[in-house]
Protein backbone atom coordinates (compact mmCIF):
# COMPACT_ATOMS: atom_id res chain seq x y z
CA UNK A 1 0.00 0.00 0.00
CA UNK A 2 1.13 3.78 -1.07
CA UNK A 3 1.17 5.93 2.28
CA UNK A 4 -0.96 8.88 2.07
CA UNK A 5 1.07 11.95 0.44
CA UNK A 6 2.94 9.44 -1.44
CA UNK A 7 3.06 10.11 -5.51
CA UNK A 8 2.14 7.91 -8.82
CA UNK A 9 3.50 9.26 -11.81
CA UNK A 10 0.64 11.27 -13.61
CA UNK A 11 -0.19 9.60 -17.08
CA UNK A 12 -2.29 13.01 -17.90
CA UNK A 13 -1.63 16.51 -16.90
CA UNK A 14 -4.33 18.69 -15.44
CA UNK A 15 -4.11 21.41 -18.36
CA UNK A 16 -4.75 18.51 -20.57
CA UNK A 17 -8.02 17.70 -18.86
CA UNK A 18 -9.73 21.38 -18.89
CA UNK A 19 -8.89 21.67 -22.42
CA UNK A 20 -11.00 18.25 -22.66
CA UNK A 21 -13.49 18.97 -20.53
CA UNK A 22 -14.17 22.64 -22.66
CA UNK A 23 -13.73 20.72 -25.66
CA UNK A 24 -16.90 18.26 -24.40
CA UNK A 25 -19.18 20.12 -22.71
CA UNK A 26 -20.41 22.52 -25.26
CA UNK A 27 -24.10 22.14 -25.03
CA UNK A 28 -26.53 22.55 -22.59
CA UNK A 29 -27.21 25.16 -19.52
CA UNK A 30 -24.42 27.74 -19.35
CA UNK A 31 -23.98 27.60 -15.80
CA UNK A 32 -23.47 23.40 -15.64
CA UNK A 33 -21.15 23.80 -18.62
CA UNK A 34 -18.80 26.35 -16.96
CA UNK A 35 -19.10 24.12 -13.71
CA UNK A 36 -17.65 21.23 -15.77
CA UNK A 37 -14.32 23.93 -17.27
CA UNK A 38 -14.08 24.87 -14.01
CA UNK A 39 -14.66 21.63 -11.90
CA UNK A 40 -10.99 20.29 -13.46
CA UNK A 41 -9.37 22.89 -11.10
CA UNK A 42 -11.19 21.54 -8.72
CA UNK A 43 -10.79 17.80 -8.42
CA UNK A 44 -7.60 16.15 -8.94
CA UNK A 45 -8.99 13.88 -11.81
CA UNK A 46 -5.19 13.46 -12.99
CA UNK A 47 -4.66 11.57 -9.60
CA UNK A 48 -7.44 9.38 -10.60
CA UNK A 49 -8.01 8.38 -14.06
CA UNK A 50 -3.85 6.63 -14.03
CA UNK A 51 -5.66 4.01 -11.98
CA UNK A 52 -8.04 2.80 -15.00
CA UNK A 53 -6.75 0.52 -17.47
CA UNK A 54 -7.51 0.49 -20.67
CA UNK A 55 -10.63 -1.69 -21.83
CA UNK A 56 -11.88 -1.04 -18.78
CA UNK A 57 -15.92 -0.68 -17.68
CA UNK A 58 -16.53 1.94 -15.31
CA UNK A 59 -19.61 2.19 -13.02
CA UNK A 60 -19.42 6.10 -11.94
CA UNK A 61 -21.96 6.60 -8.91
CA UNK A 62 -22.81 10.53 -8.99
CA UNK A 63 -21.71 10.87 -11.75
CA UNK A 64 -22.58 14.45 -11.78
CA UNK A 65 -22.58 15.50 -15.34
CA UNK A 66 -20.41 12.63 -16.07
CA UNK A 67 -17.21 14.72 -16.04
CA UNK A 68 -15.04 11.56 -14.96
CA UNK A 69 -16.07 9.58 -17.58
CA UNK A 70 -15.76 12.20 -20.35
CA UNK A 71 -12.57 12.53 -19.56
CA UNK A 72 -11.43 8.58 -19.46
CA UNK A 73 -13.11 8.84 -22.73
CA UNK A 74 -10.55 11.38 -24.47
CA UNK A 75 -7.79 9.99 -22.40
CA UNK A 76 -8.03 5.92 -21.80
CA UNK A 77 -8.43 3.43 -24.46
CA UNK A 78 -11.77 1.40 -24.94
CA UNK A 79 -13.51 2.77 -21.71
CA UNK A 80 -17.38 1.64 -21.39
CA UNK A 81 -18.85 3.75 -18.98
CA UNK A 82 -22.07 4.00 -17.02
CA UNK A 83 -22.89 7.01 -14.59
CA UNK A 84 -26.05 7.68 -12.41
CA UNK A 85 -27.03 10.32 -10.44
CA UNK A 86 -29.93 12.03 -8.65
CA UNK A 87 -30.08 15.29 -10.62
CA UNK A 88 -31.74 14.96 -13.68
CA UNK A 89 -30.17 18.13 -15.39
CA UNK A 90 -26.93 16.66 -14.12
CA UNK A 91 -27.61 13.56 -16.37
CA UNK A 92 -29.38 15.73 -19.66
CA UNK A 93 -26.11 17.40 -19.30
CA UNK A 94 -24.19 14.55 -19.60
CA UNK A 95 -26.33 13.08 -22.15
CA UNK A 96 -25.30 15.89 -24.63
CA UNK A 97 -21.56 16.04 -23.83
CA UNK A 98 -22.00 12.23 -25.61
CA UNK A 99 -23.64 13.63 -28.37
CA UNK A 100 -20.98 16.25 -28.97
CA UNK A 101 -18.30 13.49 -28.19
CA UNK A 102 -19.53 11.58 -31.24
CA UNK A 103 -20.43 14.24 -33.46
CA UNK A 104 -15.98 14.97 -32.92
CA UNK A 105 -16.12 11.48 -34.55
CA UNK A 106 -14.73 10.42 -30.73
CA UNK A 107 -15.83 7.19 -29.18
CA UNK A 108 -17.82 7.53 -26.51
CA UNK A 109 -19.04 4.51 -24.82
CA UNK A 110 -20.95 5.64 -22.47
CA UNK A 111 -24.60 5.92 -20.86
CA UNK A 112 -26.13 7.80 -18.40
CA UNK A 113 -29.43 7.44 -15.91
CA UNK A 114 -31.28 9.61 -13.16
CA UNK A 115 -31.25 7.18 -10.27
CA UNK A 116 -30.45 7.58 -6.62
CA UNK A 117 -27.78 5.67 -4.55
CA UNK A 118 -30.14 4.48 -2.33
CA UNK A 119 -32.13 2.75 -5.11
CA UNK A 120 -31.15 -0.47 -6.89
CA UNK A 121 -28.02 0.15 -8.85
CA UNK A 122 -27.46 -0.44 -12.16
CA UNK A 123 -27.00 -4.56 -13.06
CA UNK A 124 -23.63 -5.79 -13.89
CA UNK A 125 -19.99 -6.19 -12.50
CA UNK A 126 -17.52 -3.71 -13.71
CA UNK A 127 -13.95 -3.09 -13.30
CA UNK A 128 -13.77 -0.31 -11.61
CA UNK A 129 -16.42 1.52 -9.59
CA UNK A 130 -15.96 5.24 -9.02
CA UNK A 131 -17.65 7.36 -6.10
CA UNK A 132 -15.92 10.87 -6.48
CA UNK A 133 -17.08 14.01 -4.12
CA UNK A 134 -20.71 11.72 -3.72
CA UNK A 135 -20.21 10.41 -0.25
CA UNK A 136 -20.43 14.03 1.55
CA UNK A 137 -23.85 14.75 -0.21
CA UNK A 138 -25.14 11.00 0.96
CA UNK A 139 -27.16 10.80 3.97
CA UNK A 140 -25.55 9.83 7.09
CA UNK A 141 -27.79 7.51 7.71
CA UNK A 142 -27.12 5.43 4.73
CA UNK A 143 -23.11 6.38 4.24
CA UNK A 144 -21.75 2.94 5.75
CA UNK A 145 -23.77 0.76 3.03
CA UNK A 146 -22.27 2.29 -0.51
CA UNK A 147 -18.71 0.44 -0.32
CA UNK A 148 -20.62 -2.88 0.04
CA UNK A 149 -22.83 -2.24 -2.79
CA UNK A 150 -20.09 -0.78 -4.69
CA UNK A 151 -17.79 -4.37 -3.81
CA UNK A 152 -20.97 -6.21 -5.10
CA UNK A 153 -21.01 -3.88 -8.80
CA UNK A 154 -17.39 -4.98 -8.73
CA UNK A 155 -15.86 -7.92 -11.22
CA UNK A 156 -12.95 -10.20 -8.98
CA UNK A 157 -10.34 -7.83 -9.04
CA UNK A 158 -11.91 -4.90 -9.48
CA UNK A 159 -10.95 -1.29 -7.96
CA UNK A 160 -13.32 1.02 -6.11
CA UNK A 161 -11.86 4.68 -6.97
CA UNK A 162 -13.05 6.47 -3.88
CA UNK A 163 -12.45 10.52 -3.93
CA UNK A 164 -14.03 12.73 -1.45
CA UNK A 165 -13.21 16.21 0.41
CA UNK A 166 -11.52 15.64 3.50
CA UNK A 167 -13.14 16.61 7.20
CA UNK A 168 -9.94 18.06 8.28
CA UNK A 169 -7.80 20.72 8.88
CA UNK A 170 -10.55 22.83 9.73
CA UNK A 171 -10.20 25.53 7.05
CA UNK A 172 -10.24 23.73 3.61
CA UNK A 173 -13.14 21.21 4.83
CA UNK A 174 -15.38 24.70 5.99
CA UNK A 175 -14.60 26.08 2.78
CA UNK A 176 -15.70 22.96 0.63
CA UNK A 177 -19.08 23.04 3.32
CA UNK A 178 -19.00 26.65 1.96
CA UNK A 179 -18.79 25.80 -1.39
CA UNK A 180 -21.79 23.26 -1.09
CA UNK A 181 -23.88 25.92 0.71
CA UNK A 182 -23.78 27.82 -2.34
CA UNK A 183 -23.29 25.43 -5.54
CA UNK A 184 -25.95 22.59 -3.76
CA UNK A 185 -27.80 24.66 -1.23
CA UNK A 186 -26.82 21.63 1.01
CA UNK A 187 -25.39 21.24 4.35
CA UNK A 188 -23.18 18.26 3.81
CA UNK A 189 -22.13 15.17 6.45
CA UNK A 190 -18.52 14.52 6.19
CA UNK A 191 -17.75 10.46 6.39
CA UNK A 192 -14.48 10.07 8.13
CA UNK A 193 -11.86 8.72 5.97
CA UNK A 194 -11.17 6.25 8.47
CA UNK A 195 -14.64 5.45 8.71
CA UNK A 196 -14.61 4.40 5.20
CA UNK A 197 -11.62 2.40 5.30
CA UNK A 198 -13.73 0.11 7.57
CA UNK A 199 -16.91 0.09 5.57
CA UNK A 200 -14.42 -1.16 2.59
CA UNK A 201 -12.84 -3.63 4.57
CA UNK A 202 -15.93 -5.16 6.21
CA UNK A 203 -17.18 -5.47 2.24
CA UNK A 204 -14.47 -7.54 1.54
CA UNK A 205 -12.55 -5.29 -0.24
CA UNK A 206 -8.85 -4.41 0.52
CA UNK A 207 -6.47 -1.10 0.68
CA UNK A 208 -4.16 -0.86 -1.90
CA UNK A 209 -3.44 3.02 -2.75
CA UNK A 210 -3.73 5.99 -0.50
CA UNK A 211 -3.59 9.51 -0.82
CA UNK A 212 -4.14 13.04 0.18
CA UNK A 213 -3.81 16.27 -1.68
CA UNK A 214 -4.51 20.05 -1.78
CA UNK A 215 -6.03 22.11 -4.76
CA UNK A 216 -6.68 25.91 -4.81
CA UNK A 217 -8.13 25.81 -0.89
CA UNK A 218 -9.68 22.28 -1.11
CA UNK A 219 -8.37 19.21 0.59
CA UNK A 220 -9.02 15.62 -0.66
CA UNK A 221 -8.46 12.27 0.17
CA UNK A 222 -7.96 9.66 -2.19
CA UNK A 223 -8.61 5.60 -1.35
CA UNK A 224 -8.47 2.91 -3.81
CA UNK A 225 -9.62 -0.79 -2.69
CA UNK A 226 -9.48 -3.60 -4.83
CA UNK A 227 -11.83 -6.53 -4.33
CA UNK A 228 -9.90 -10.39 -4.22
CA UNK A 229 -9.91 -12.67 -7.11
CA UNK A 230 -11.94 -15.57 -6.44
C1 LIG B 1 -19.78 17.20 -6.21
S1 LIG B 1 -20.82 16.42 -7.36
C2 LIG B 1 -19.67 15.26 -8.07
C3 LIG B 1 -20.09 14.80 -9.42
C4 LIG B 1 -19.11 13.87 -10.11
N1 LIG B 1 -18.86 12.67 -9.34
C5 LIG B 1 -17.81 14.56 -10.41
O1 LIG B 1 -16.79 14.21 -9.79
O2 LIG B 1 -17.81 15.47 -11.25
C6 LIG B 1 -21.83 15.36 -6.35
C7 LIG B 1 -22.89 14.63 -7.14
O3 LIG B 1 -23.47 13.62 -6.33
C8 LIG B 1 -24.84 13.53 -6.69
N2 LIG B 1 -25.54 12.84 -5.61
C9 LIG B 1 -25.75 13.28 -4.35
N3 LIG B 1 -26.43 12.37 -3.63
C10 LIG B 1 -26.64 11.32 -4.47
C11 LIG B 1 -27.30 10.07 -4.32
N4 LIG B 1 -27.88 9.71 -3.17
N5 LIG B 1 -27.33 9.22 -5.38
C12 LIG B 1 -26.76 9.57 -6.55
N6 LIG B 1 -26.13 10.75 -6.76
C13 LIG B 1 -26.07 11.61 -5.73
C14 LIG B 1 -25.25 14.98 -6.89
O4 LIG B 1 -26.43 15.09 -7.65
C15 LIG B 1 -24.03 15.53 -7.60
O5 LIG B 1 -24.15 15.46 -9.00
Amino acid sequence: MTSPGSKIPPAVRAEDLALLARRFYVDGPWLMRKMMHFRIHICPFERLIPHVKPGSSVLDVGCGAGLFLALLTGTVQHVAGTGFDTSEPAIQTALRMVEHVRKLGLPAELGFLRLDAAEQWPSGQFDVVSVIDVMHHVPPAYQDRVPGLAARSLKPGGLLLYKDMADQPFLPAAMNRLHDLVCAQQWIHYAPIDAVEEWARQSGLELTYSEATSRLWYRHELRIFRKPEG
